[in-house]
């Protein structure tokens, strides 16, 4: 009787089969994993980079929002934004003619969030910003783009958040604020 031996070609050939067919399924699972083939995510509107390359000026130094989660907060702008910020809506001047104006496309807007006060960098635990968009491009943000933003810059809320909307619809049109920016309060 002729029996192959254990280590014949054919038994080695076998095996390996085998094994390429074992490692196809392995690949198969995980790639059929959900976390796996998830899209990305929205980028933020803004970036680490961005943020430290400089270019945004403090508007409003820390101090606890009565909205916001009752957070600590701090707000910056960038140049086309900060201006009009200080003239329409920290000290409102309604004859302005600036003020009768929207913000431009381009303006932005970054709140950093905190627990506790004093606004340390290193225990921020949000951010929210705004992006101006061209003027009629998002009818349902007003032309905004809201988002939150983790630490690590992961978009949380993207769009037209209704809870950011009807917040700032609320209390930041004249005379709180300007173009759904809000005053300080
Ligand atoms: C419950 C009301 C409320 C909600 C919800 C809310 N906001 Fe605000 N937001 C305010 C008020 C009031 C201010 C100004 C005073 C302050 O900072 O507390 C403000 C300030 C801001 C600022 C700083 C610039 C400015 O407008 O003065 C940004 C940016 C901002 N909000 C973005 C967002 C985004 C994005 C969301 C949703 C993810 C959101 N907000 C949700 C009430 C709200």
């Amino acid at each position: 009787m002729r029996r192959a031996p254990p280590h014949s070609p054919s038994a080695g050939r076998f095996a390996s089969r085998a094994i390429v067919a074992a490692l196809a399924c392995a690949c198969l699972a995980a790639c059929s994993d959900p976390i796996a083939v998830e899209p990305p995510g929205p980028d933020p509107i803004i970036t680490q980079a961005a943020l430290e390359a400089g270019g945004f000026i403090e508007v409003s130094p820390c101090r606890p929002s009565h909205e916001h989660d009752l957070r600590h907060v701090r707000v910056v702008a960038n140049l086309a934004a900060a201006d009009r910020y200080r003239r329409c809506v920290l000290t409102a001047r309604p004859d302005d003619p600036l003020c009768l104006e929207p913000f431009p496309e381009g303006a932005l807007f970054v709140k950093y969030e905190y627990e506790l006060p004093g606004c340390v960098p290193a225990e921020l635990v949000s951010y929210t910003a705004n992006a101006k968009l061209a003027k009629g491009a998002f009818e349902s943000g007003r032309d905004w783009r809201w988002q939150r933003i983790s630490p690590k810059f992961k978009v949380e809320e993207d769009g037209a958040p209704w809870r950011c909307l009807l917040c700032h619809i609320d209390h930041c049109e004249p005379p709180y604020g300007h173009d759904l920016r809000c005053t300080p309060d």
